[in-house]
């Protein structure tokens, strides 16, 4: 005689509680980095599930025209959320880019049962209000081996990669690249008008106000040039420290190249980026290489030899002792990014 089968264990009765968790964690989410601080994202609650859409009217079209960076904010958002959500103590069943005829609809998360709290997901939880991009030069104390390896787990965790460019040769193209992608875009007046749009003066709780960047009058970052955000007006962000001598630079990379490799990098981005903060590491994003099409072919041939595909670039290092604490860039309000829908089906 064969066994019947179990029933099923049925789902936990949908009520205020879930809505209220996927609020909550929403809230810590928007906190995620994004190009140019677009936060491209909009979410739409209804019962215990919760729909993650990509913002087409938030995109950065010139320095970003396919879309890669705004999956990669969007990832990381989701990934913020994933991490509140299970230090909280739920299991949710995650769907990335569930539907091909809805390419805006970026994941679907469910809540499927209460779960034990995950203790490593409530450490990057905490370290979400803790992370700021950190324009400002580093001190020249190398971050150790074991602290680099941490970070390089964390990439997998979420199935990328990081490489550290620590050979010097490798270092020059990275430099080169970078200014090289640079000088590129800068000769672009439509490059040039996008970034004082999201540098200069805003009242949307958007883009990147003065007081983040750093007036650099002479080269402070040793041989990586970093982005130019003052375009428009000077940066206010004070600066102690002197030279950054040696930062770890880093390439995140993935496999494949597709709109499902962009999203999980932009996870795999924030894992890490989470991690770092949790270990006192500061963290800068660099995308000027990986954005001029040219450059980041040429840094996939030789920095990654063929390896993967290049999505971001980063700078880490512990962050200047005498450094003032980083004012919190700006962020839209939960009510103008979630849409709750009071008559789930
Ligand atoms: C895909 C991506 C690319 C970025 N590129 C740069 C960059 O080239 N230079 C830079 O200073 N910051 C860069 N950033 C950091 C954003 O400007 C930053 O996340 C945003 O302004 C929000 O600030 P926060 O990270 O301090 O919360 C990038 C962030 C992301 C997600």
């Amino acid at each position: 005689m064969t066994a019947s089968p179990r029933p099923a264990a049925s789902p936990a009765p949908v009520g205020p509680g879930h809505e209220q968790a996927l609020l909550a964690a929403i809230n810590l989410a928007r906190l995620a980095p994004s190009l140019h601080n677009t936060q491209p994202w909009r979410w739409r609650v209804s019962g215990p599930v919760a729909e993650l859409h990509s913002d087409p009217d938030r995109a950065v079209p010139i320095a970003d025209p396919w879309g890669r960076e705004m999956l990669l904010g969007c990832g990381a958002t989701l990934q913020h959320a994933r991490s509140v959500l299970a230090a909280a103590g739920w299991r949710v069943a995650v769907s990335r880019l569930p539907d091909p005829t809805e390419p805006d609809l970026v994941a679907r998360l469910e809540l499927v049962e209460p779960a034990s709290p995950a203790a490593e997901e409530a450490r990057l939880a905490e370290a979400i209000p803790h992370r700021h991009t950190d324009r400002r030069p580093y001190t020249a104390r190398r971050l150790p081996a074991d602290v680099l390896q941490t970070l390089q787990q964390a990439a997998e965790q979420e199935h990328a990669h990081l490489l550290l460019v620590t050979e010097p040769d490798d270092r020059l193209d990275l430099a080169a690249l970078t200014d090289l992608a640079n000088r590129i875009q800068i000769a672009d007046e439509d490059y040039t008008a996008e970034l004082v749009t999201w540098s200069g003066e805003r009242t949307d709780s958007a883009g990147i106000p003065a007081g983040l960047v750093p007036h650099l009058e002479a080269p402070r970052h040793t041989d990586v040039p970093v982005r130019d955000f003052e375009v428009s007006r000077p940066g206010q962000l004070p600066v102690t420290g002197t030279v950054d001598e040696e930062p770890a630079w880093c390439v995140l990379f993935t496999d494949s190249d597709t709109r499902l490799d962009h999203l999980r990098a932009g996870e795999a981005m924030a894992r890490l980026l989470l991690t770092a903060t949790d270990l006192g590491v500061a963290s800068c994003p660099q995308s000027q290489a990986v954005e001029v099409p040219g450059a980041r072919v040429l840094l996939e041939a030789r920095l990654l030899a063929g390896l993967g595909h290049a999505q971001l670039v980063l700078r880490l290092g512990w962050p200047d002792p005498d450094g003032e604490p980083l004012p919190r860039s700006p962020r839209r309000a939960l009510s103008e990014i979630v849409q709750v829908d009071k008559d789930p089906a």
